[in-house]
């Protein structure tokens, strides 16, 4: 097994797993049981998928299931927020999955350099560019699933236009790109803090209440209903930016019918894959909450901050809807089918990816104690500004228009992070 220890060396700028060649779709996926199912469900020209962020905590765990799922990856990553290291990583885990199912290893390449560097972006395209006719380009990337963005909430108020160019600017540029090269499969990482105080408002968190063109729809008491497009109460600019960018791609959806656009709105991802290869390892210091509570478990902080116990919910702090990185990355390959097969409802759909069930602060920190054997030193802390104190998805679209639905649970998620931890020699926490 490769060396999990960390480097800062230089890294190549781009790395290939030999030999570089497109497999054929092949004979087993976690996701479907059965061969056929599997087979229909593979985009049939071609399976190269274009991963933006794919070395970062959801992108690196969404690149292991696409290659578990036969599809070439093309990773571009400028490092800001992850290691190379990651990439061995995922590679050793897929390849192991391959050899244990006696299937072919697809390609993974690494492009190392910013998404938004147009003039690293089009010769890259320019490699997978298929031949066409009467001028419209054709390309062997069957789709693109972007998680390239900044994302800590605190910096983005202090620092709006540095989050307003990466994740707005930049997704302009490089939609506008895609485009010229013929790909107009997109998936993109969006968020929960779109639907802002909507979270609190007491209305189950549907898709329907957050939307960018007026949509009719019929109400959980079979009555007809009409949403207006905006968003409510979204309450900084890391927020906003994820909202503009769904507005961005709804409207270029509605310009040009061929795109098709998903928009995923993740709720709180935890966990990690359960070889302990994997895991949330960012390079700046954490503010989501598991990873706090693991800095606590290694020792490096002596208490975890409880933000708020006086919400309105039955022990008094905050309750999320924590989804495991896998099954979200899974949601991933889900509409990526989905969208490839022409089955979107729409050409730009939204789709919340979590459990539909929440758990509050205190459960997540009881439940990481139970499975670690180990105390989790706390305190109570004032409410964090710019917080909620509900968050939990109404997941039934996923499931019904992408087939797509959770099998973690918390639990499981914390005993993948303590065998990520004991993996890579951060603590002796090994979970019971
Ligand atoms: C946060 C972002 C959200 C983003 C998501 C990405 C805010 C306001 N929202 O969501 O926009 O999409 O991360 O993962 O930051 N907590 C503590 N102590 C800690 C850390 C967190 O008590 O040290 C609490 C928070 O106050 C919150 C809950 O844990 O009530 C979850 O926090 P976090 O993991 O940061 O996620 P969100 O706030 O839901």
């Amino acid at each position: 097994m490769d060396s999990l220890q960390r480097s800062n060396a230089s890294t190549p700028v781009e790395t290939e797993s030999p030999p570089f060649v497109d497999t054929p779709a092949t004979e087993s996926s976690l996701l479907f049981d059965n061969l056929d199912e599997l087979l229909q469900r593979l985009p049939s020209e071609s399976h190269h998928i274009l991963v933006t962020g794919g070395l970062g905590f959801i992108g690196s765990h969404t690149t292991l299931e696409l290659l578990k799922a036969n599809y070439n990856v093309i990773v571009i990553d400028n490092l800001s927020n992850a290691f190379v290291e990651v990439l061995d990583r995922i590679r050793t885990l897929a390849q192991k999955f391959h050899d244990d199912n006696g299937t072919k290893m697809p390609s993974l390449r690494l492009h190392q350099h910013d998404y938004r560097d147009t003039s690293s972006l089009r010769p890259l395209l320019e490699d997978y560019r298929l031949p066409s006719r009467w001028g419209v380009p054709k390309s062997k990337i069957a789709g693109v699933i972007h998680f390239a963005a900044y994302k800590a909430v605190e910096e983005s108020i202090r620092h709006p236009l540095k989050y307003y160019a990466n994740n707005v600017s930049g997704l302009i540029d490089f939609a506008t790109t895609l485009g010229d090269f013929g790909i107009k499969t997109f998936i993109f990482s969006s968020s929960a803090t779109v639907y802002g105080t909507l979270a609190t408002s007491g209305l189950p968190l549907k898709e329907e209440l957050c939307v960018h063109k007026t949509e009719e729809y019929t109400d959980d008491a079979g009555m007809k209903q009409v949403a207006q497009p905006g968003s409510t109460g979204i309450t900084n600019p890391y927020g906003r930016t994820k909202w503009i960018c769904e507005t961005i791609l709804a409207d270029l959806a509605a310009s040009d019918p061929e795109w098709t656009i998903v928009a995923l709105r993740y709720f709180n991802p935890v966990g990690c894959d359960p070889s302990g290869l994997l895991g949330e390892d960012p390079r700046q210091a954490p503010t989501n909450l598991l990873p706090v509570v693991v800095k606590v478990l290694t020792g490096e902080y002596s208490e975890l901050q409880m933000f708020g116990s006086d919400w309105d919910t039955v022990d008094g702090t905050a309750v999320r809807d924590f989804i495991h990185v896998t099954d979200l990355a899974r949601g991933h390959i889900a509409a990526l089918s989905t969208a490839n097969e022409g089955k979107l409802a729409e050409n730009f759909r939204t789709f919340n990816l979590g459990t539909g069930s929440g758990n509050s602060v205190l459960d997540v920190v009881s439940t990481m104690e139970d499975v670690s054997s180990k105390p989790i030193p706390r305190k109570e802390a004032d409410r964090r500004p710019g917080d909620v104190g509900y968050c939990v998805a109404v997941a039934d679209r996923s499931r019904e228009e992408l087939q797509w639905k959770t099998e973690k649970s918390l639990k499981n998620a914390c005993e993948d992070i303590c065998n990520f931890l004991h993996v890579s020699g951060l603590t002796t926490v090994k979970s019971s």
